[in-house]
């Protein structure tokens, strides 16, 4: 959901449909909604690695830390102490953009913790000061943080202010009544523990996801606010029954209603309704109710997904005081027991991929575009769906689904039935329920009370306050035991009984009992295969490298390959599809090696985004409307002439015909969910495969043994970028022969040169037991690829050229366009 101010038709003005709040602003300018402002706040904060422990506080507000009266003065409003202090002296810090994650930046560390990918975690603080003109009084103010990792103490003009123990909720707070107008300054200091953990993963540290102050009136609609999501009535009528919580920060009682107006793609209003009016008290809130009938929309589809806008706006005495663009999508889901999964009533399998949140050189400090790429690059792969695990995702990942037509589970961090975590469980359901793209909340991954009845018991209250919230979407739980008894019948007290789909992480050998424990439940594998396989290698050396053959796959559980986890789960026919693990390789969790891996060796692409062996594994799975074709591995084994080397054709055909030099090896028949195999003594040139169907030839293939590098290549994803200081793009970075073909086994350092509008913000090259600093102009080629990301810079326009060299080779330069675009309102920064 897009929970900013919009404009329609504002896609005609941006670059790419990539970074929709940029567009949005960019378009600001054709149809403003001057009723509320929402101002970035990312740039300009200070930041200090490490703790500050209050005997540090050099003054401030004439306190004296040494006096007696000192814990007198200490405990009362606005008179925090050390770094959380107003007057504190932060000078010396360095000056950070928003979003931000330090672990990224450390060396790794043996000493490190494993899982979290070996980088030291640490406490750290961060400042930010701000003014506020003296029209704003009156209005309500609030801070928005969208993620902290992983624990946050929030402190406002020397008062605290909040404190959030989830690394992966959003929290706003309303600051109206505590900060200051005029010349006076205002103060926010965050300390940051990342000490704590939440997962087994790399979950970064710092204010890693956007932050905002909003303003707004004193009668506006609430944060998260809006409840817009069309559902089709049993008379086969469309109907978006809006729900639209107002809140009234103001002195007095106020009246008001709402108007929610329908826009279609080219921004026409097809529709519109009007509430009763509300009465909403000073500090409290009251929900405006108005249903809004939307005659023959467009559906939404993964093939074609067509979005509409929803403009919420608040009238008082017939005057708009607030209002909120929301996206939606006509679509209907159903999961059912026989059928599987039910998009606008067609069956349709999920071929999906579990996923962190960590991408190449960036962290868990995702630009919004990466976000895009990676939903685009699995997209490629034949994936329709995405499982956000195990916590919730970036809201902007959801805006990217949306658009792209991703179907996503969404799962929440914590399974825990106690107030403060189902108000985190609150918070995502109410942020995340208009998003098309989202068609089941998960409950949980794996807990370890998930079969027996306290879990059961935490699984019912956690289902029920999702349905208080949402009743068009099922609940789930990614559950790796417990569905059974020890007779191989339903457990009668286990959380499969209460959620409305049973998921089933791995037992592929259990999925017959499952599905006859559980006969009126729909089930879903909600994780399978942990597969891992090193881009770009072919033998295994058991102590740091592990052959990209899908052959080799975790043994802690009934794991697979991709090729028997795709085949267990499509005999299935009353499954509704399944999440591998993973789409992306991620930080942390080194499997199935220690150190030196520092990241995972899962992944049917890499750290980068680049695919390995499993990509195209999925690929000839997944894809159905068109032939897809690959040869495995590359052939480039000089010093291994007349030896044996596997060949794997992965092909949605029947039969592939392979030849090397032109010479006909054999044709063989293509296994539906295994595919195709050789053996073939290796000799330099061309090897080609040619699919067929039906007798029919329908693709072709070649790989073939390149020279020595001679020269480096740059692809950029994109060419053109928004000005913005958001908008980011990776860079492929290769080497090539004297005939410009990638050479897969070079692996040479390479530097960067930059100029222009833009940075570099983070490079790569999805090793995973690379120890190079991510940061930086330098990176090593692995196995043929490396990825240097590029962001645009504020008010930029211009050309970015990137230039790469290499010792001995020919230099290579791409130039991205930087395109000037409406600057997205920020908060200016103020010295203190
Ligand atoms: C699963 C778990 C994932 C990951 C995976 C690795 O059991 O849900 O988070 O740890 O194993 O194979």
């Amino acid at each position: 959901m897009m929970n900013r101010t919009l404009v329609f038709g504002f896609l005609a003005f941006c670059l790419a449909p990539v970074n929709p709040a940029a567009c949005a602003q960019a378009a600001g300018a054709a149809s403003p909604l001057p009723q509320r402002e929402t101002l970035s706040l990312d740039e300009g904060w200070s930041f200090h690695l490490g703790d500050i422990q209050p005997d540090s506080f050099p003054g401030g507000q004439g306190v004296n830390l040494y006096a007696p009266d000192i814990t007198y003065h200490g405990a009362k409003a606005g008179t925090a102490w050390g770094a959380a202090a107003r007057g504190y002296d932060d000078k010396a810090w360095r000056r950070v953009d928003l979003p931000h994650d330090w672990v990224v930046e450390q060396p790794f560390d043996e000493k490190a913790l494993k899982q979290q990918g070996y980088r030291p975690r640490g406490i750290a603080w961060y400042r930010r000061t701000f003014q506020l003109p003296t029209a704003d009084r009156g209005k309500n103010i609030e801070l928005q943080f969208d993620g902290v990792a992983t624990r946050a103490t929030v402190y406002v003009n020397g008062s605290e202010v909040d404190h959030n123990f989830n690394g992966y909720s959003s929290f706003q707070i309303n600051l109206t009544p505590m900060v200051r107008y005029g010349e006076d300054i205002n103060t926010i200091a965050v300390r940051v523990d990342a000490e704590h953990t939440e997962g087994w993963w790399y979950e970064g540290g710092g204010i890693y996801r956007h932050t905002w102050l909003v303003k707004r009136s004193p009668v506006h609609i609430a944060t998260d606010g809006v409840y817009a999501n069309p559902v089709k009535a049993a008379d086969g009528k469309w109907l978006i029954p809006a729900e639209v919580t107002l809140a009234n920060t103001g002195a007095e009682a106020a009246s008001a209603l709402v108007d929610v107006a329908v826009f279609d793609a080219a921004g026409k209003r097809v529709a519109g309704a009007r509430s009763a009016p509300v009465s909403v008290i000073p500090q409290g809130d009251a929900v405006a109710k108005v249903s809004v009938t939307v005659a023959a929309p467009q559906l939404w589809s993964v093939d074609k997904p067509t979005l509409y806008t929803v403009r919420t706006t608040v009238l008082r005495d017939g005057k708009p005081v607030d209002a909120v663009d929301t996206t939606a999508g006509f679509r209907t889901i159903r999961f059912d027991a026989k059928k599987g999964f039910l998009l606008n009533d067609q069956p349709l399998k999920l071929m999906g991929t579990s996923n962190h949140q960590d991408h190449a050189g960036v962290g868990v400090a995702v630009p919004d575009s990466i976000w895009d790429f990676r939903i685009r690059k699995l997209q490629e792969m034949g994936s329709n769906a995405f499982r956000s695990a195990h916590n919730p995702p970036a809201k902007e990942l959801l805006d990217a689904a949306d658009r792209h037509g991703m179907l996503v589970m969404n799962e929440t961090r914590h399974f825990n039935a106690s107030p403060e975590y189902l108000k985190q469980l609150q918070w995502l359901v109410r942020r995340d329920r208009n998003h098309p793209s989202v068609i089941l909340w998960s409950l949980f991954n794996e807990e370890g009370l998930q079969g027996n009845e306290e879990g059961m018991e935490i699984a019912r209250v956690m289902n029920a306050v999702v349905k208080q919230l949402d009743t068009t979407r099922p609940t789930t739980g990614g559950q790796n035991k417990g569905q059974l008894g020890p007779d191989g019948k339903a457990n009668p007290k286990n959380a499969a009984q209460v959620v409305d789909v049973v998921g089933i992480n791995y037992q592929t050998d259990e999925y017959d009992k499952i599905r006859a424990a559980y006969p009126d439940k729909p089930i879903v594998s909600s994780e399978d295969t942990s597969q891992v396989m090193t881009r770009g290698e072919y033998t295994t050396d058991w102590n740091k490298v592990v052959a990209s053959y899908d052959e080799v796959y975790s043994d802690w559980a009934a794991t697979s390959n991709a090729r028997n986890s795709w085949q267990a789960i499509s005999k299935q026919s009353s499954f509704a599809g399944g999440f591998s693990w993973t789409g992306f390789a991620y930080r942390g969790e080194p499997t199935p090696y220690g150190w030196p891996s520092a990241s995972s060796h899962f992944g049917a692409l890499d750290l980068c985004g680049f695919p390995k062996t499993e990509f195209y594994v999925r690929q000839a799975l997944f894809v159905k409307d068109k032939p897809v074709l690959t040869l495995v591995p590359h052939w480039n084994w000089q010093g291994k002439e007349g030896q044996n080397i596997k060949v794997l054709g992965l092909t949605n055909a029947d039969t592939v015909a392979l030849s090397l030099n032109g010479k006909l090896i054999e044709e063989k028949k293509v296994h539906p969910f295994q595919m195709v195999d050789w053996q073939v003594p290796y000799a330099p040139g061309r090897l080609e495969a040619v699919a067929r169907k039906a007798g029919r030839e329908v693709a072709r293939f070649a790989v073939e043994t390149t020279g020595a590098p001679v020269a480096l290549r740059l692809t950029p994803d994109r060419d053109a970028l928004a000005g913005d200081g958001r908008d980011a793009a990776p860079v492929t970075v290769e080497a090539i022969d004297a005939q410009g073909r990638p050479v897969p086994r070079a692996n040479l350092p390479v530097e960067f040169e930059l100029s222009g509008p833009g940075a570099n913000i983070g490079v790569c090259n999805g090793d995973p037991n690379s120890h190079d600093p991510e940061k930086g102009n330098k990176v090593r080629i692995y196995n043929g690829l490396a990825q240097v990301i590029l962001q645009s810079q504020r008010a930029g326009s211009g050309s970015l050229v990137l230039r790469a060299t290499s010792a001995g080779l020919k230099p290579a330069e791409t130039t991205i366009k930087v395109r000037a675009v409406p600057a997205l309102p920020t908060v200016a920064v103020v010295a203190p």
